[in-house]
C-alpha cells in the first residue's frame, strides 16, 4: 500500500519526502517520489531557500521550486515549504550589507512577503524560522540575531502570516529530540511568539538521528507532547537515521529499522503529530556523506532503490497499527 497510505489509514495527514529538481531526470527515483501512496507530501530540499529564491536583493527566482510545486500537484501530494529565515544558504547581500534594525527588518519582510506570496495557497506549511538555536538552547549568533536580537522571530512569523493566512507556520530545528536544553530553547521561542500574539502553528522536529542513539518511542513522544501542550501541532520534518560506520552490518540495519519504528511510532502515539517527512528516501541522494564523511546510509531505500529493513519494519508496524 505504501507508507503514506498506511499512515493516513492510521489517522495521520502525511508521510513524505524531501526532493528537488536536480534529481528530476532520474527516472527510477522519480517513479518512487511521484508515488502518492508512498509519499503524500514533498518538500523542496534546497530550491525554496533564501539564496536560490532571492540571489540578488529584490530579484526573485522561482523556476525550480515552481517545478517542485507542480509535480506535487500533478501527483496529488501536499507541499511543505522550506525555509524563510535561516542562517545558512543566504545570498551574499544578506551576509555583507551593513544592516540597521530598520533595513534588515525591511529585507526580511520583503523576502517573506514575496516568497510566501508567490506560493500562497500551495503550501500546507512554511518553516518560517529554521535552526535559530545553539545546542545549549541559547540563540545562534547569526546576522539576524546580531542586528535584531530575538525580534527577527516575530518579524518573520508576522510577515508569513500576512502573506499566506492559510499556511501553517512552523519553527523547525534539529536535535530537539535528543537535547533537553535545545528543546527548552524552542519552548522559549514558542512562548515569545505567543506573548507577542504572533501566530505559530507548529513545531518541526528535523530528526537527523543516529543508529543506536535514537531515543525510544516513549521518550520521543514525551518531547512531542511538550509542544502540543503549548497548543501546537508537531511533525517530523527531515527524518534520517545515519550509520556511524559503513558498510552497515546486518545487525546495524536491524537497529536502524527499530529506530525508524520508534520515531514513526511516537508520531502515531501523539494525536497532534500530523506526519513524517524523510530527508530524501534513498541513500543515493542523502546529504549526510558529503557533510559527515564516513557516515550515512540513513534512508529507507538503498542507493539502488531497494527497500531496506527500516522500510519493511515501518511498513509492517503501520499495517499492524
Ligand atoms: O547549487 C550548487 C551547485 O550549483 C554547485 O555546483 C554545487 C557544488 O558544490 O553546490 C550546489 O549547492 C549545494 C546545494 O546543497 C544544492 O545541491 C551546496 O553546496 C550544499 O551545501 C547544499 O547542501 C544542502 C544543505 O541543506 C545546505 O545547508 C543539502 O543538500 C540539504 O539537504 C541540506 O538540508 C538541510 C535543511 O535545509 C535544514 N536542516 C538540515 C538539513 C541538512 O543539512
Amino acid at each position: 500500500p505504501g507508507l503514506h497510505s498506511l499512515f493516513v489509514a492510521s489517522g495521520k495527514l502525511f508521510f513524505g519526502t524531501a526532493t528537488d529538481t536536480n534529481l528530476f531526470n532520474d527516472i527510477p527515483y522519480m517513479t518512487i517520489a511521484n508515488n502518492s501512496n508512498e509519499f503524500g507530501i514533498r518538500v523542496p530540499e534546497n530550491s525554496q531557500k533564501w539564496q536560490p529564491t532571492e540571489p540578488t536583493e529584490n530579484k526573485f527566482v522561482f523556476a525550480n521550486p515552481d517545478q517542485v510545486a507542480l509535480t506535487s500537484k500533478a501527483n496529488r501530494q501536499l507541499l511543505r515549504c522550506h525555509t524563510l529565515t535561516w542562517h545558512s544558504q543566504l545570498p551574499e547581500f544578506v551576509q555583507t550589507t551593513n544592516w540597521t534594525r530598520a533595513t534588515l527588518t525591511a529585507a526580511i519582510q520583503t523576502h517573506i512577503s514575496n516568497v510566501v506570496g508567490h506560493f500562497k495557497g500551495q503550501c500546507y506549511s512554511w518553516d518560517v524560522v529554521n535552526e535559530a538555536l545553539n545546542e545549549n538552547g541559547t540563540f545562534r549568533n547569526d546576522v539576524f540575531f546580531q542586528v535584531l536580537g530575538t525580534d527577527f522571530i516575530p518579524i518573520s512569523f508576522a510577515a508569513a502570516a500576512a502573506a499566506d493566512p492559510a499556511a501553517k507556520l512552523y519553527y523547525n530545528d534539529f536535535n530537539l529530540e535528543t537535547s533537553r536544553a535545545k528543546a527548552d530553547g524552542a519552548a522559549r521561542i514558542v512562548q515569545l511568539l505567543q506573548d507577542a500574539k504572533v501566530r505559530i502553528d507548529g513545531l518541526g522536529f528535523q530528526a537527523h538521528l543516529d543508529v543506536g542513539r535514537t531515543p525510544n518511542q516513549t521518550a520521543l513522544a514525551a518531547t512531542l507532547d511538550r509542544f502540543t501542550a503549548l497548543g501546537l501541532e508537531v511533525a517530523y520534518t527531515e527524518l534520517d537515521i545515519a550509520h556511524a560506520k559503513l558498510p552497515a552490518t546486518a545487525t546495524a540495519l536491524q537497529q536502524q529499522a527499530r529506530d525508524y519504528v520508534s520515531v514513526v511510532g511516537s508520531c502515531l502515539a501523539v494525536a497532534r503529530c500530523v506526519g513524517v517527512v524523510v530527508w530524501e528516501f534513498t541513500d543515493k541522494y542523502s546529504w549526510i556523506p558529503s557533510t559527515f564523511p564516513g557516515k550515512g546510509d540513513a534512508c529507507l531505500f538503498d542507493a539502488n532503490f531497494t527497500r531496506k529493513p527500516a522500510y519493511s519494519s515501518v511498513s509492517s508496524f503501520l499495517a499492524a497499527a
